[in-house]
């Protein structure tokens, strides 16, 4: 947070299946497995494209999130399929050390590429929703601190969870 590469708006995709965009998201999976992150938007590693990957098969920081199926997501869009919000306590690997209460849509429709250029549409709700709207934020230039409504409820995961071992998301 505070490199300005952040706060841009990343470009779309235009060419998919290149060797180029292969690498780029062989990076970011490196990365996020390295960081033992839920996600990972292209400009957290300094790349202004619209490219995020999440997933998460089971993570002991989120024992109580379902698992979200592992995603390569091109130039996406999202829906929101109804004004529901909810509040849930996020992390970011752009944010070290802290958390926030974020407010996010409980149900969404997601629509982009894949990295050889397949449409995906799925619907989303829950954490995986959360998930899929916290990455794809990154792509408007938004890191969550931005979205929290009360900052009494932005700190250090450390003060804010004493004694569990939370790690940066
Ligand atoms: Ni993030």
């Amino acid at each position: 947070m505070g490199d300005p590469r952040l706060l841009e708006q990343a470009q779309a995709v235009r060419q998919f299946g290149t060797p180029e965009l292969r690498q780029l998201i062989g990076d970011m999976q490196d990365t996020m497995r390295a960081l033992d992150g839920a996600g990972l938007a292209a400009p957290q590693i300094g790349v202004g494209l619209q490219v995020v990957i999440f997933g998460v098969d089971r993570n002991p920081r989120y024992p109580d999130a379902e698992p979200v199926p592992q995603t390569v997501l091109i130039n996406p869009v999202l829906t929101p399929l109804s004004d529901e919000m909810e509040e849930g306590w996020e992390g970011c690997l752009s944010v070290p050390g802290m958390r926030g209460l974020v407010p996010r849509y409980t149900q969404l429709r997601y629509t982009g590429f894949d990295l050889d250029g397949n449409a995906i549409d799925r619907t989303a709700q829950g954490f995986h929703a959360r998930v899929v709207q916290h990455e794809v934020d990154h792509l408007n230039g938004i890191l969550y601190p931005m979205r929290i409504d009360d900052l009494r409820n932005f700190g250090f995961s450390e003060a804010l969870f004493p004694g569990q071992s939370l790690q940066d998301d």
